[in-house]
């Protein structure tokens, strides 16, 4: 029988498809296929771990912490403005390849410090010269980083984003790629009530986003508070603390805000000599910032060039009493402090861990949605 004598009804030759498909069922497939998109869309637009409410971001200064240096009501924080922050803290938009974003070297894991390396490692796999410290109570200190050649919360992103050895990228390159990109012009329309990108909008954005990174609910600030109990060996680490180490990490903050030499030997091959970088007077040589001892626990390695790995090695090195040459006197107590005390400090110091600050959703990866 030949072919053109096979009757196929004008239905059935309609519905051929070259991969064997009828029209139902790709009318099917369409569907599951849309209704699929719509499903999942919707699940990452409303999704509640990534929905910020103005009730979020709510600020009461903590008990007994002093006011804050930065003033939100410069830029007062808003949802659609922290949204923004964070969106552009996790996105490596703000590299010069876009390869590295600000949370590739400050893990909310690590209270937003970086544990996996010595030195923080940027661009190309290129390796800077300083321990990457945590960002957490930001809004409370005067300076910032190691030596404090920084002392504004909003100018701080300026440092890593054109840093040679970060994101070694330019102001200039990054507004014209955030205003090339049609996502970001209406986050900046919503944040800011204006389409112009700005340095100064993105700046503030990221301000709103690492200002509100405030660590207050720890053990200790419970037992401060007489919520909760301290074991015995707790207990007199934190009486050994406030005799041997309050006078440079003072509480609540666990700092005093100035810059101290601590008698480590300088790295040869570093040479950073810290705080005389950027005063220029001889007393500062080998000053680092008092760094704050909040999540300390996490955020290994340590020191400004993450020369020591464990809290053990920390407290070895101020009780040895083996100091580099003109350090803070104050430091000369520790000496002879017994391994049983040093095990006491550290066990103070592992209640300053906060749990509702490394895991609090507000500070996630909005892109792991
Ligand atoms: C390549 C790694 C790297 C990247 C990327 C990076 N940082 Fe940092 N950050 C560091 C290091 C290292 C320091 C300390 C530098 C110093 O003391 O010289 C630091 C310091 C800081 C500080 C000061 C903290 C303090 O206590 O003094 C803040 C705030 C900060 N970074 C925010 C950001 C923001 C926001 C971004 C993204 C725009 C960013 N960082 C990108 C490595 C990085
Ligand atoms: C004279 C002031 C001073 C005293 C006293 C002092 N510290 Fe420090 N501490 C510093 C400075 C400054 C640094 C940072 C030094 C650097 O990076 O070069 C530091 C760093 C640390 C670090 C590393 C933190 C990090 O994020 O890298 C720990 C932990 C620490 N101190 C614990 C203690 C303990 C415990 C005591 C008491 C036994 C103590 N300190 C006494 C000034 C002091």
């Amino acid at each position: 029988m030949s072919l053109r004598g096979n009757k196929i009804t004008a239905a059935q030759k309609g519905f051929l498809h070259p991969l064997g498909f009828n029209r139902r069922r790709f009318v099917y497939i369409f569907f599951f296929v849309c209704s699929l998109y719509f499903c999942f869309s919707s699940f990452t637009e409303t999704n509640p771990y990534f929905v910020i409410t103005v009730k979020d971001l709510e600020f009461t200064n903590p008990l007994g912490f002093p006011q804050p240096v930065y003033d939100f009501k410069n830029n007062k924080v808003t949802p659609e403005g922290f949204v923004l922050g964070r969106k552009l803290f996790y996105d490596p938009i703000l590299s010069k390849d876009s390869s590295v974003s600000c949370a590739f070297c400050h893990q909310r894991i690590a209270a937003f410090a970086h544990i996996d390396h010595t030195l923080s490692h940027g661009i190309n796999g290129s390796i800077g010269n300083r321990n990457v410290p945590p960002l957490q109570n930001l809004i409370w200190q005067q300076t910032f980083m190691w030596d404090g050649g920084i002392n504004h919360l909003e100018l701080q992103p300026l440092a890593p984003i054109t840093n040679g050895r970060e994101m070694a990228e330019s102001l200039k390159g990054v507004l014209a790629k955030l205003q090339n990109n049609k996502a970001y012009e209406a986050d900046f329309k919503s944040a800011f009530n204006d389409t112009l990108i700005t340095s100064e909008k993105l700046l503030k954005a990221l301000a709103q986003f690492t200002g509100m990174m405030i660590s207050s609910n720890s053990k200790y600030d419970r037992y401060v508070k007489g919520e909760e109990d301290f074991s015995l060996h707790e207990l007199n680490g934190l009486q050994l603390f406030r005799s041997h180490c309050i006078n440079c990490h003072k509480e609540p903050l666990f700092t005093d805000n100035t810059f101290r030499n601590i008698g480590l030997k300088p790295d040869t091959a570093l040479r950073d000599s810290g705080r005389i970088k950027i005063t220029g007077i001889a007393d500062d040589y080998m000053k680092f910032k008092v760094p704050g001892l909040r999540n300390v626990e996490m955020t290994y390695p340590y020191m400004h060039d993450g020369r020591f790995r464990t809290l053990q090695q920390v407290l070895a090195h101020y009780a040895n009493g083996k100091f580099f040459t003109n350090y803070d006197k104050s430091i000369e107590k520790n000496i002879g402090l017994t391994a049983q005390e040093q095990a006491d400090i550290i066990a103070f110091l592992k209640t300053l861990t906060d749990q509702q600050f490394l895991h609090d959703r507000r500070f996630a990866d909005p892109n792991f949605r």
